[in-house]
């Protein structure tokens, strides 16, 4: 599988994976599934972030989490195990398509019964939230200009000490190429902004993968 993280090359990418906790069948499975989209397939998490989710899950007790952008359902799958049987993870997509294979994978695993997907803007599920503050974790993974959005929705339903992980934050680098004004990078320019300044939470963008910036609230 080619690198997902620039800062990483074929030969590095290599020895990550081979030191990371191997795929199981539904994880392979999926994999081979959106391999099949072709170059879609570079949107999903790779096999070492899904373990780092998984762990991260588990090990913060998180029983409440939010996914904006789930695609074929492997970061999903990697929360809803590490979150174990009694935890809740409501999923926002708008492709029926790339969640049909999500939804085989979450059954095949075993765990479809802690998942609510809906198909929807991730904004439109979001905003009709109830506004208490009781989500423990959350992965936005979706389109980059809704990012900023995404984060207005979820900061003040973030229970105190719970997390926002934002993904593909240092865009390949992008973001610190003054040439490059597309919309994704001025999006994320201004997400990775919003989050090291606002003071209900605490940030640290972290240069793995694509960049994870991560806000902890206060
Ligand atoms: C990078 S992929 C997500 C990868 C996924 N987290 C994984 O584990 O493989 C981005 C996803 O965001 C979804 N998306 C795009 N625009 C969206 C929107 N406005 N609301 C919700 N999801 C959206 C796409 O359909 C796509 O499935």
């Amino acid at each position: 599988m080619s690198p997902r993280s620039f800062l990483l090359d074929d030969r590095l990418n290599a020895y990550v994976t081979s030191h990371t906790e191997p795929v199981d069948p539904v994880m392979a499975w999926l994999t081979a599934r959106t391999q099949e989209l072709g170059d879609r397939a570079g949107m999903q998490v790779g096999p070492d972030q899904a373990a780092f989710l998984t762990m991260l899950t588990r090990f913060a007790g998180v029983t409440n989490a939010v996914e904006v952008g789930t695609f074929t359902g492997t970061s999903a799958l990697s929360i809803a195990r590490g979150m174990g049987p009694s935890g809740r993870l409501l999923c926002c997509d708008v492709s029926e398509e790339w969640t049909a294979i999500a939804r085989r994978g979450w059954a095949d695993a075993g765990v479809s019964g802690q998942i609510d997907l809906r198909i929807a803007p991730g904004l439109e599920t979001l905003s009709a939230l109830p506004t208490d503050p009781v989500i423990d974790f959350a992965f936005i993974d979706a389109d980059k200009p809704g990012y900023a959005g995404y984060y207005e929705e979820l900061v003040p339903r973030l229970r105190p000490g719970g997390w926002i992980v934002a993904d593909n934050t240092l865009w390949s680098g992008n973001v610190v190429n003054p040439d490059d004004t597309s919309e994704a990078t001025e999006a994320l320019r201004a997400y990775n902004d919003r989050a090291a300044s606002d003071e209900r939470v605490m940030t640290a963008l972290m240069a793995v993968a694509d960049g994870l910036t991560i806000s902890q609230k206060r």
